[in-house]
């Protein structure tokens, strides 16, 4: 199984690819959680990265189309993986379709969220910076109050998530990413998913998503 989870910001990609991934015991491809963390412990890649992210923009295609390269040369991903968060513009999916040949992508989910949903669901979540799990404070909150329930660490509000620039990561994801649901309409992978339900019900329709059609 080789998936591309689409859709705008806080619309839930990160939440489900975790989900599956961890379910079919295969890596997910996260490539904001990768840049995070390069930004983190101030790598170049970090260096180059952290003026993009925190206005909400895009990083440039060749540094992340290098960085997915290199992942997906890794041998853990032979069995499948889950990509969230890439591509995010028609030269990132060129590039993919270049980089896995007959290899190639299995499933695209779009997940669907209205504009307001989205902003509730952004501006509530918090995030654990050690093991990159995901909680928000109404929907998903943790077992003990700011810590995660994996690893126990302080959990964190996103820099990226300040209302200034949500509205400006919406508008980036108009016009750079939307036309990719053509893109992937167009070669017959696509399957578009309303995600305003639970966690759990959104989980529920992206397995059926998954398993309806196998593309080998
Ligand atoms: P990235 O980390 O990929 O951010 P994003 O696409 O903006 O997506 P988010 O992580 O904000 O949201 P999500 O859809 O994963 O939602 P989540 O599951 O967390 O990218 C960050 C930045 O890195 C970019 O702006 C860019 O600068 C750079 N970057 C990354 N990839 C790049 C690329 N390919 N090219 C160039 N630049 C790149 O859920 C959100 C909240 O909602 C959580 O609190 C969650 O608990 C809650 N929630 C989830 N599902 C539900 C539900 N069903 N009901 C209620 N609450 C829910």
């Amino acid at each position: 199984m080789r998936v591309i989870f689409l859709g705008a910001p806080g619309v839930g990609k990160g939440t489900q690819a975790q989900r599956l991934a961890a379910q079919e015991k295969i890596p997910q491809i996260s490539t904001g959680d990768i840049l995070r963390e390069a930004v983190k412990r101030g790598t170049p890649l970090g260096l180059k990265a952290k003026g993009f992210m925190d206005a909400g923009k895009l990083v440039p295609d060749d540094v992340v189309i290098g960085l997915v390269d290199e992942k997906l040369k890794q041998p853990e991903v032979a069995a499948g993986y889950v990509l969230d968060g890439f591509p995010r513009t028609v030269a990132q999916a060129e590039a993919l379709d270049r980089l896995l040949q007959d290899r190639g992508i299995t499933h695209v989910i779009n997940l669907d969220v209205p504009r307001d949903e989205i902003v509730r669901r952004l501006s509530g979540r918090r995030s654990c910076p050690k093991c990159q799990r995901v909680y928000h404070m109404d929907s998903a909150p943790p077992a003990r109050e700011g810590r995660c329930d994996n690893c126990g660490e302080s959990l964190q509000q996103r820099v990226d998530d300040k209302p200034e620039t949500i509205e400006s990561r919406l508008a980036v994801y108009d016009r750079q990413t939307r036309p990719l649901i053509e893109y992937y309409d167009k070669k017959g992978l696509l399957h578009n998913l309303d995600a305003t339900g639970s966690i759990e019900r959104v989980y529920a329709n992206v397995l059926a998503a998954v398993h309806s059609q196998r593309h080998v």
